[in-house]
């Protein structure tokens, strides 16, 4: 114990006492203990999940081009989207909505393209959804991006007897109405998908219900989704926007847990008085951002506190199935459209996101980024047939090594980002050990001027063969766009070294370093 509180003191006069860089500036230092030996916990691939809606250029055009189309594309949806997708093995994607989930109803997009009825996407730009992008054309999008499909049922303005229908048509095997349906729609076998949503933000757009009426439509709804054949479906309960404790506290209390294996929560990383720019903006923006994004940690440590006194065996999973920048949208676009640029600020909030799903493992077992293409925090956009990955693609492509890896414990102690009088601290950093026992890091230093001299002792490890990337940028609002698509792409990261037995390196200043220990 001694010996722990000397060395803690080594370590606060060591981070206090800035160094010099090779051009002359001060460096202040961290310092990160990782345990290879220790590590229980699985962070589940879920975790980097993705939402895709009716929103937008999300699906028309984001994924979906048609069948006639020039744009290169396999059965209507682009290949170049596809190729993308599977470069960062996109592990599950949640659809239709979102909002436009509550609005929905599938059959209208069954059968014969011609004849589907059309509808007004009253929530996102007023525009008229042709329903030519369904069931069968997600379900073909799902299997050619080898994910999993996370289904949203509509709670809102829908019926019981309409999900469990949904469920019926996609999992069951044998004969029966909707089985011979789908097979009249041209698929024999069933889907057997797992995930299903039972509403979306039902405290709003869902409906504007009470906690009370919804945990009791939830039993309901649950009970009418059934299994079919070996497949046990994943339901997840609409959960509470933000922190919003007492929507937790009352679906945890009032649902039977046997009939809930998640429970969602939203949080979008914004002032909602006052979005501000994608780009061009102040450092007082860069660290309203920032200090946003961290408190994610609170507010989700919160949602796990109040899961944890009523289910403290942990059956149900918090499923934070929205979370991710939101701005004002690009000038001149459609504001129901939510098209916004994406720059190395939202790479840092994409990287601190997932750093910090990551500790929370145990109990987040599943997360979608809002949303892959087009809208929001977007990975991808597309114009035409052009395509460019943001900076947040590059940060899923870096952080795929922890896709069910196991979690490493760590202890962190390092500098502060300050602003005037506020702070944050300026260190991020995850550790997990994969299927071979390699070793990754991700570590992100969110300071815009100052590189971080960083010392990581690893517990069980102290020399290896170190591979790395880094993503950092000019500015902090740099940017990819179709003219310069490699403004903030990830490059190789050679800095890091074993030194007496520690591995140690500078970090530049907002950047997203991993590295790989083998
Ligand atoms: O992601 C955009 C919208 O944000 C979703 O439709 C809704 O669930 C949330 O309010």
């Amino acid at each position: 114990m001694k010996t722990y509180h000397i060395l803690t003191a080594i370590l606060i006069i060591a981070i206090s006492t800035p160094l010099l860089s090779q051009d002359g500036n001060s460096v202040s230092s961290a310092y990160l203990t990782v345990d290879a030996t220790a590590g229980t916990e699985t962070i589940s691939r879920h975790i980097y999940g993705h939402f895709s809606e009716h929103l937008g250029h999300c699906i028309y055009g984001g994924y979906w081009v048609g069948y006639d189309s020039e744009i290169p594309n396999t059965n209507g949806i682009r290949n170049d989207v596809v190729e993308a997708l599977r470069d960062i093995a996109i592990p599950n994607l949640r659809w239709p909505g979102g909002c436009f989930a509550d609005e929905y109803h599938w059959m209208d997009g069954i059968g014969d393209p011609a004849t589907r009825p059309k509808m007004v996407n009253t929530h996102w730009g007023g525009v008229t959804e042709d329903n030519s992008f369904g069931t069968h054309e997600f379900l073909e999008l799902c299997e050619q991006l080898g994910t999993e499909p996370v289904i949203c049922g509509n709670v809102g303005s829908g019926t019981v007897k309409e999900m469990s229908q949904w469920v019926e048509y996609l999992n069951f095997d044998g004969i029966s109405p909707m089985a011979d349906l789908r097979r009249i729609n041209g698929r024999e076998s069933a889907w057997g998908v797992k995930y299903w949503g039972v509403g979306n933000e039902n405290w709003g757009c869902g409906g504007n219900m009470t906690a009370d009426f919804y945990a009791d439509q939830y039993r309901r709804y649950a009970t009418f989704c059934r299994n079919y054949g070996d497949n046990r479906l994943f339901k997840i309960a609409g959960g509470a926007n933000s922190e919003d404790f007492g929507w937790t506290e009352t679906l945890m209390k009032k649902i039977p847990h046997w009939q809930m294996n998640g429970i969602s929560l939203h949080y979008y990383t914004t002032n909602w008085n006052n979005k501000g720019p994608a780009t061009g903006f102040g450092e007082d923006h860069y660290f309203e951002v920032l200090k946003r994004c961290l408190h994610i940690e609170v507010a989700i440590d919160r949602h796990i506190e109040i899961m944890d006194k009523y289910d403290p065996e942990k059956r149900v999973a918090l499923v934070f199935d929205e979370w991710g920048t939101w701005y004002d949208v690009e000038p001149g676009t459609n504001p129901g459209f939510l098209y916004q640029q994406n720059s190395m600020r939202d790479a840092l909030v994409a990287g601190l996101t997932l750093n910090y799903l990551n500790a929370r493992c145990e109990r987040v077992s599943m997360a979608n980024i809002a949303q892959t293409i087009n809208v929001l925090q977007a990975l991808i956009f597309t114009e035409g047939d052009q395509i460019v990955l943001t900076p947040t693609y590059h940060i899923y492509d870096m952080y795929q090594v922890h896709h069910d890896a196991t979690l490493l414990p760590q202890t962190l102690e390092g500098p502060d980002y300050v602003l005037g009088s506020e702070s944050l601290e300026a260190i991020s950093a995850s550790a997990s050990m994969d299927k071979e026992g390699r070793i990754h890091l991700s570590l992100i230093n969110i300071d815009p001027e100052k590189e971080v001299h960083m010392e990581i002792e690893i517990k069980g490890l102290s020399s290896g063969k170190i591979t790395g990337q880094v993503l950092s940028s000019e500015k902090l609002d740099s940017h990819n766009n179709f003219n310069e698509p490699e403004e903030v792409i990830p490059v190789e990261f050679d800095g890091a070294r074993f030194k007496k037995g520690k591995l140690e390196l500078t970090m530049p200043a907002h950047s997203v370093v991993v590295l790989q220990v083998d």
